[in-house]
């Protein structure tokens, strides 16, 4: 029985099996250039974000139609269940989506299909989080959260902001605006940060953007002060150790920083990212971890626990003091 887990960590774009992605060509009339699912695994040899960023974008060009999203959103929430996930929020790229000419309803429509059925047929609870394009303008993220409003909390599944894609040259006060409007809306705040960019955007991403959770932030390991800050008022980790191997954000899993992390006190979780792309869902994430990391039980158990503190569920606390 796989530890019960939450995954916090997950692009809903990155959970796109070679086989869906052919299936998905072939019902759309698309063309990729690549002969067969081997030709395609064949390409994921990343050298960093972007070299996978690349390949990630252009493989999205299959998915067209609300039957696509919806496809897509419970192949992954099947996979994620039998790795023992209860609990998944997910993020998604919607200028990804309407750049290639898919609306918004199209995207939120299918993933909201999927997820609404997600308990009943998987047992798995969801929320869905947008992400914003680091590498796009601030006024593109604007517009992007003003077509995105029929789809907002409590009336739609969309209950959180988040920041993905190229990081290093887009620091995080560049979307200050857009943050602001999206609390101001009452969703939830999260944002990549120390992935790539330095230790310094992570603190932008709390003190600018108010982030809630930091979605990587690895490379907080640089500032002990900033560290100090993150032990202190508890803010969640996403990390995700998988993809930080494939994009070469450490040379190999045994020197991954999670166990010197856990030590210091931070509350990590550990996360997919883009399991069908990096080598595996949630619980092969905690597998890997075990086995490199030689994490005992109570280790392991303790990321379980944080995956749950670190939800955007409501807790007994909450409640108990309302
Ligand atoms: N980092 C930034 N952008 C992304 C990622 C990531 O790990 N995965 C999908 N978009
Ligand atoms: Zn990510």
């Amino acid at each position: 029985m796989p530890l019960p887990k939450a995954e916090l960590h997950l692009h809903i774009e990155g959970t796109l099996e070679p086989e869906l992605a052919f299936a998905l060509a072939a019902r759309n009339g698309v063309e990729l250039p690549y002969a067969d699912t081997d030709a395609l695994r064949t390409a994921y040899e990343f050298t960093d974000l972007q070299s996978f960023l690349d390949l990630y974008y252009g493989l999205m060009a299959v998915l067209r139609t609300e039957d696509d999203f919806a496809d897509l959103a419970d192949a992954y929430l099947a996979r994620a269940a039998a790795q023992g996930v209860r609990h998944a929020e997910i993020f998604f790229d919607p200028q990804a989506h309407l750049a290639r000419g898919v609306a918004m309803e199209t995207v939120v429509a299918g993933l909201g299909r999927a997820l609404d059925r997600s308990e009943a047929v998987h047992g798995v609870s969801t929320q869905l989080i947008m992400c914003f394009l680091r590498d796009e303008s601030a006024a593109s993220a604007l517009e992007t959260l003003e077509t995105a409003k029929p789809y907002l909390a409590p009336q739609g599944p969309i209950v959180g902001v988040g920041l993905d894609s190229a990081e290093v040259g887009h620091p995080p006060a560049k979307f200050r605006e857009v943050y602001e409007a999206a609390a101001a809306l009452g969703l939830r705040r999260v944002a990549h940060a120390g992935e790539e960019g330095p230790p310094a955007y992570i603190t932008e991403a709390l003190d600018v953007l108010g982030a809630e959770r930091i979605d990587h932030g690895l490379r907080c390991v640089e500032d002990p002060e900033l560290v100090a800050r993150l032990v202190r008022d508890r803010v969640p980790l996403t990390l995700c150790p998988l993809s930080n191997v494939r994009l070469r954000a450490v040379d190999v899993l045994a020197e991954h920083p999670l166990p010197a992390m856990l030590d210091a006190g931070l509350l990590c979780t550990v996360n997919s990212d883009d399991p069908a792309y990096f080598g595996g869902y949630a619980g092969d994430n905690f597998d890997a971890v075990r086995v490199a990391l030689g994490l005992s039980p109570e280790r392991l158990r303790e990321l379980a626990r944080n995956s749950f503190l670190a939800a955007f569920l409501e807790h007994d606390e909450d409640r108990r003091s309302r």
